[in-house]
């Protein structure tokens, strides 16, 4: 079972695991490239020679991979990564038709993130290879405010010829005959590969999604500190519970504002900021930002990467 997107890369699986942020590990980007599905970088936010570096390292690997850059933020590892020469760039919140061409004329297959058929239009438009439809059911932030079967149909009948992917809401092999059936040429997986032993994610937040249901999860703009006005998926925490209660207030007047939940390093996580806790983490870890899709009802486990792409898709065979 072989598709367009599928050769490009030289996958065996069509699973994608998303670009989680910092968890998104060179390891667990090998791990998935070597049970012949795609892994990915987040470069957004990390500083540029440190994603160069990642980069590099995976290439130098022979792992077919992606790096992601969310457009909101000055990407400052974006011109590096074009010298570099990846597999694959997508881009999310935003399209860039400058941009697209020239990653494109780098080489590198160049995917768009949407949460909208209009947001799709203009992806096709721009030019890009490959499609992200991404449902409201996803974990972190989320563009979308479509159920994900609904936006997948709509996308896909106007993507013609170019490879469309889904994300939001999937960790299991339902999820993925589902998405497949529907047209998709592949899935992308976040909020599962969170918990995985090569994420980056901590341990205590690893277990957390191996716990929580649908229901725990909320689509809102709580943690907001760093990236304003962009709702977000995220488990129902301490400090969710706490500002909810309190009548959702805006910044500065929210209960605990400017608290130091936890501390990774030098970085200090606030009560309200974007960012989940790492590995590394100390402190009320579990009062930060846990970012999660309604998937968490599927995952069961904390599994080997590889593993668990090797497990979904036999299973998901099987279904189809
Ligand atoms: C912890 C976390 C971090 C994320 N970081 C990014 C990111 O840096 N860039 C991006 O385009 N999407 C990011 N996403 C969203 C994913 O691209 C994807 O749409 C989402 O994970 C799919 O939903 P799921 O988590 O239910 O699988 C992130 C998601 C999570 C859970």
């Amino acid at each position: 079972m072989n598709s367009l997107f599928m050769d490009w890369f030289g996958l065996t699986v069509p699973i994608l695991q998303a670009p989680i942020g910092g968890a998104a590990t060179v390891e667990l980007a090998t791990a998935v490239g070597r049970a012949g599905a795609l892994g990915s970088l987040a470069l957004s936010w990390p500083e540029a020679q440190a994603g160069l570096r990642d980069a590099t390292e995976l290439k130098t690997r022979k792992i077919p991979f992606f790096t992601n850059f969310v457009l909101r933020f000055p990407n400052e590892a974006l011109p590096l990564i074009i010298a570099l020469g990846v597999p694959a760039v997508t881009f999310s919140w935003g399209v860039d038709e400058a941009l697209v061409a020239r990653v494109k004329a780098s080489g590198a297959k160049v995917g768009v993130q949407v949460g909208s058929k209009a947001g799709a239009q203009t992806a096709l438009k721009a030019g890009a290879d490959f499609i992200i439809v991404q449902g409201m059911e996803a974990g972190g932030h989320v563009q979308s405010s479509t159920p994900l079967q609904k936006l997948l149909a709509d996308v896909v009948a106007i993507a013609g010829a170019v490879p469309v992917i889904a994300a939001g809401g999937i960790a299991d092999s339902q999820g993925v005959a589902a998405a497949m059936r529907q047209g998709a040429q592949g899935v992308m997986m976040g909020t599962r590969f969170l918990a995985t032993v090569e994420s980056d994610a901590h341990e205590l937040y690893k277990q957390a999604l191996v716990q929580a249901t649908a229901g725990d999860t909320s689509l809102t703009n709580c943690f907001d500190v760093g990236w304003p006005y962009a709702m977000h998926r995220v488990l129902r925490n301490s400090t969710f519970e706490m500002w909810e209660a309190a009548g959702s207030p805006a910044a500065p007047n929210r209960p605990g504002e400017g608290d130091v939940v936890a501390t990774s390093g030098p970085t200090q996580l606030l009560r309200y900021f974007d960012s989940s806790p790492p590995e590394n983490a100390t402190g009320d870890v579990l009062a930060a930002c846990l970012y999660a899709g309604t998937g968490v009802d599927h995952i069961n486990a904390v599994e080997p990467a590889g593993a668990l792409v090797t497990r979904l898709w036999a299973e998901t065979q099987k279904l189809l």
